[in-house]
């Protein structure tokens, strides 16, 4: 005997979605794992508990799922569950190595065993995309790329060695030889360059535009581009930037496109830099956000620009937890 697990999710609470779901979750389980009706024992469900309009076991029955014996239980409110969900257990007479069944929502619970996805956020500076980028990579458990990160790396390094940043020759020379790595420690991106942690140093104000000069030479865009695929092209991830979803993965499974107002954007920015000791002047830093954006979106490489696929979503007067709701829902729609 063997047992398969299986989990899918609903969008409403109806009978006509609850029968339409079991059918399907228990119809892939029954051709992934090549069974026939007549080897399924047992079938267990479990639905969380904003499920109340009909019984899975009753969804069963009426599939065809007629010999095994059913039971439908209800789990209790828990917080972060995953919304909309029912869960089975299939008991089969068989010899097999089960392949357990993770559909629409519900691959989320199971990333080891269901496709390796990638979500692209981009958006101009203070639009919400790294705290959005985080919170979705802990929620799905998968990895944070903060692109970002490595321009500004790029940008320290060509500061520290004082030359011409506007030079693109003398900022390839420096770049050339350039020992960029992304560390995870406790789930936190570690940026180190030439062996030393510089997560903190490169967050200072004058690394921004710094970081976004950098980034319009193509040299280095290439070669940070071609670090962010390699890191995606093996594991789920998140990756915030300008230009992932339009360069770096344009089949990205997930792209969203954050904006928010120049004044809601520095007024976070501010926070942000307060937060971490520095003093900022409101209007300054407008001014260098409008700046930054400009050169961001008129590079000739890669700018920063919606693609024509991406979701696009003002973030101007809507709550984190409001743009990461929207987001998750949109996701756990569409896998
Ligand atoms: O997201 P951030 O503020 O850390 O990015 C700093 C600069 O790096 C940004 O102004 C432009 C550049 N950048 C880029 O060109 N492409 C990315 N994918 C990420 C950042």
């Amino acid at each position: 005997m063997v047992v398969i697990r299986g989990a899918t999710t609903i969008n409403e609470d109806t009978p006509d979605e609850i029968r339409a779901a079991v059918k399907e979750l228990l119809e892939q389980t029954e051709k992934r794992n090549a069974v026939s009706r007549d080897e399924i024992v047992s079938i267990v469900f479990s639905s969380t508990s904003d499920i109340h309009s009909y019984y899975p076991a009753k969804a069963a029955r009426e599939a065809g799922f007629e010999g095994a014996s059913l039971f439908s239980a209800q789990e209790p409110e828990i917080e972060g569950a995953l919304k909309l969900c029912i869960r089975t257990m299939l008991f089969v007479e068989k010899n097999i190595t089960p392949r357990h069944v993770y559909l629409r929502g519900a691959k989320v619970l199971r990333k080891d065993i269901t496709e390796k996805i990638n979500v692209a956020i981009d958006g101009p500076a203070g639009s919400g995309k790294s705290t959005i980028a985080k919170a979705l990579a802990r929620d799905y458990k998968i990895l944070y790329l903060d692109t970002g990160a490595m321009y500004r790396a790029c940008a320290l390094k060509v500061l520290e060695a004082q030359i011409d940043i506007q030079s693109e020759k003398e900022v390839e020379e420096i770049l050339r030889v350039l020992s960029l790595e992304v560390k995870y420690e406790d789930g936190t991106q570690k940026t180190i360059l030439d062996g030393i942690d510089v997560s903190d140093k490169i967050r200072a104000p004058e690394i921004s535009m710094a970081a976004s000069t950098v980034s319009r030479y193509p040299f280095v865009r290439l070669k940070m581009a071609e670090k962010q695929r390699e890191i995606a092209s093996d594991m789920s991830c998140v990756l915030d930037g300008r230009d992932i979803g339009t360069f770096v993965l344009p089949s990205a499974d997930f792209k969203f496109f954050l904006t928010a107002s120049p004044e809601v954007r520095a007024e976070r920015r501010k926070k942000e830099l307060e937060e971490k000791g520095y003093e900022v002047d409101f209007e300054k830093l407008k001014e260098e956000i409008i700046a930054r954006d400009n050169q961001d979106m008129n590079r000739e490489i890669a700018p920063l620009k919606q693609a024509d696929d991406a979701v696009l979503i003002d973030t101007s007067s809507m709550t984190i937890e409001q743009v990461l709701q929207t987001i998750k829902k949109m996701i756990q729609e569409k896998i």
